[in-house]
């Protein structure tokens, strides 16, 4: 380990994850001269020009880059996804209300928990019953008659899983994207309010990214402390007080180098190509088992186990030798997980997967 670089050592960390290089270096830079103004980026004003060009490029890139409507505000709110838990129901129901949540694993279980502090949870769908292995089709799905707004996870980062496409949705939907944001093309014409934590594919723990259609921001209440206001956010630009601005900045970077790697269909392809290689590998000896189900792998968080939990662990051991870090499944489920989010190059998804091959014919 002693001689192990940036440069060799591979990151599968499920988050905060991996970065792209060029975007570390830049953020170097910036933290010591942002823009030749002779400041870092951590030291100039909210309120300065510097920074609103940050925040308004930031912006502008974000809207290009996801060819977002005009009719969604993009936020730059802090407090992680584990804050719009609780923003989310706060802001779009009352006690009296009630909202659909599809339970797919254990962050839809927070949001649930969350949800019901502030209204009625109806259980679309619960994925309990199959361990989070599957995601339901929309034939499965039991939807209540007038919910505020139906709530999923198009990525469970934990099990593995990731929708193909939006579930069908008795009025508005809602998706925490946390563990895939611009991973693949979104559908706006689906969705009212999508989400993400920064620090998987966007940039460091810190700025909580939220995209919400105008109409449901009107619908909005007013009746809460104002850091917890969806519509004052929007009002104030994403700066009704001093917002994270390093991480708002490297979000900016990041949002750059998606549209340089050419834009979110490039990224879904490759996304599918680097994790298409690990599966090919669980897929052709009997030595590995995936968690997740075939038809709805994700491309983010690759999930699966050797024979038993001694050999999960030689594995890693394995693994580590080889500069491989951060392969250890979620402690609630065990086994191996390997995330390859948009920064994790296709290079090291070949590395664990010819690491894969050879261990299961030394070991099988
Ligand atoms: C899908 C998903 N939602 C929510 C969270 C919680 O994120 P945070 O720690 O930013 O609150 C995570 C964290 O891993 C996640 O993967």
């Amino acid at each position: 380990m002693s001689s192990a670089t940036a440069e060799s050592i591979l990151n599968f960390s499920a988050g905060p994850a991996i970065l792209p290089r060029q975007v570390l270096e830049q953020a170097r830079a910036d933290i010591l001269d942002l823009d030749g103004t002779g400041i870092g980026i951590m030291e100039h004003s909210h309120r300065g020009a510097a920074f609103t060009k940050v925040i308004d490029e930031t912006r502008d890139n974000c809207r290009s880059l996801g060819n977002i409507p005009d009719d969604f505000e993009i936020l730059f709110l802090q407090g992680g996804a584990t804050s719009m838990f609780a923003l989310i129901p706060m802001n779009l129901m009352d006690r009296e209300q009630q909202a659909d949540y599809i339970h797919t694993g254990a962050w839809t279980k927070k949001a649930i928990e969350d949800a019901r502090i502030i209204g009625n949870v109806h259980l679309a769908w619960d994925g309990t019953t199959c361990d989070f292995k599957r995601l339901p089709g929309n034939d499965e799905l039991n939807p209540s008659d007038d919910p505020r707004y139906t709530y999923y996870c198009s990525n469970n980062t934990i099990y593995g899983t990731m929708w193909p496409s939006p579930p069908s949705s008795n009025g508005r939907l809602i998706c925490d994207m946390s563990s895939e944001m611009f991973s693949r093309p979104i559908d706006w014409s689906r969705h009212d309010l999508v989400y993400a934590g920064a620090q998987k594919n966007l940039g460091p723990a810190g700025v909580t990214l939220v995209i919400i259609r105008r109409e449901l921001l009107e619908q909005a209440r007013r009746d809460l402390p104002a850091m917890f206001r969806f519509d004052l956010h929007a009002e104030k630009g994403s700066c009704l007080n001093t917002p994270p601005t390093f991480g708002i900045h490297v979000m900016g970077l990041v949002i750059k180098w998606v549209m340089e790697q050419g834009g979110l269909d490039a990224m879904q392809a490759h996304n599918l190509g680097k994790a298409g290689l690990i599966y090919e590998a669980i897929d052709e000896t009997d030595f590995y088992t995936g968690h997740a189900e075939a038809d709805c792998r994700s491309t983010m968080n690759i999930t699966f186990t050797c024979p038993n939990p001694e050999l999960d662990a030689a594995f890693l051991s394995e693994a580590v030798a080889h500069g491989m870090m951060s392969l250890k499944g979620h402690r609630s489920i065990g086994g191996l997980r390997a995330s390859t989010y948009n920064a994790f190059p296709m290079e090291g998804c070949r590395r664990l997967a010819d690491l894969m091959r050879t261990f299961a014919a030394d070991h099988g």
